[in-house]
């Protein structure tokens, strides 16, 4: 299965993605995580990523579009996968559409996690990360540890990620409504999207995509 998540930052596209790709057996490709395991290598698109992700505005298309490229071209994506955070303008959506193209491939479904701002405001300001694996994610409320700061499946440390200080998160909203709110537009057109609510528990939203991705994609 071929699927893109979309969702405004903080909707738990992540979270579900970890959920939803162990479900079915296929890689989750995050452009949030590739560009965060940059910035921990220390490589050349790391410091670019991290001097606009800092700034919540979009790392350029060129560079995002040809990580993209290169990751599904990985013998794991044979299968199928999850794009999570990519794509993000329409730009981005219709490379995508040209690269699996040329790979004479299609997307089966775009599922959209549709959630109120109040809420990912508080769900993006209690988020800690692990250093190890940026699939384990915490809540300082809704998903804590047994041991602060300490994650539980590998014990690495938590951390808060830069760029979700207020102003930032604040920035990512914008870019998200005037950039990437388009695409699900773009989709919807090709028939594509479902909208489900990413409200409830993390449980309950996993068996709202579940049963989205099985009726729809
Ligand atoms: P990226 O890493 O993609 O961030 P994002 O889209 O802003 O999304 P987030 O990671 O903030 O949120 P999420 O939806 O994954 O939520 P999560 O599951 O963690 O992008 C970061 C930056 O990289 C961008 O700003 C940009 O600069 C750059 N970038 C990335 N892709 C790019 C691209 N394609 N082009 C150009 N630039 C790009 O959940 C959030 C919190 O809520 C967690 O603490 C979690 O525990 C909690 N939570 C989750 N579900 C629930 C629930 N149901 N109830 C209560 N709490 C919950
Ligand atoms: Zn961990």
């Amino acid at each position: 299965m071929r699927i893109v998540l979309v969702g405004p930052p903080g909707a738990g596209k992540g979270t579900q993605a970890e959920r939803l790709t162990k479900t079915l057996s296929i890689p989750h490709v995050s452009t949030g995580d590739l560009f965060r395991a940059n910035i921990s290598q220390g490589t050349e698109l790391g410091r670019l990523a991290k001097s606009i992700m800092d700034t919540g505005k979009l790392v350029p298309d060129e560079v995002t579009i040809a990580m993209v490229k290169d990751r599904l071209q990985h013998a794991d994506t044979e299968n199928g996968f999850l794009l999570d955070g990519f794509p993000r303008n329409t730009a981005q959506a219709v490379a995508l559409d040209e690269i699996l193209k040329e790979f004479g491939i299609a997307l089966d479904g775009v599922l959209d996690l549709e959630v109120p701002e109040e809420e990912v405001v508080g769900r993006i300001a209690g988020r800690r990360l692990c250093r190890n694996d940026s699939q384990h994610i915490y809540h300082v409320i809704y998903k804590q540890p047994a041991a602060e700061g300490v994650c539980d499946e590998c014990g690495g440390e938590l951390y808060q990620r830069s760029d979700d200080s207020e102003e930032t998160v604040r920035t990512r909203l914008e870019v998200y409504h005037t950039e990437t709110e388009p695409i699900i537009d773009y989709y919807r057109k090709q028939g594509l999207v479902t909208t489900i609510s990413a409200l409830g528990t993390v449980d309950e939203v996993t068996e709202r995509a579940i049963a989205a991705l099985r009726e729809n994609a």
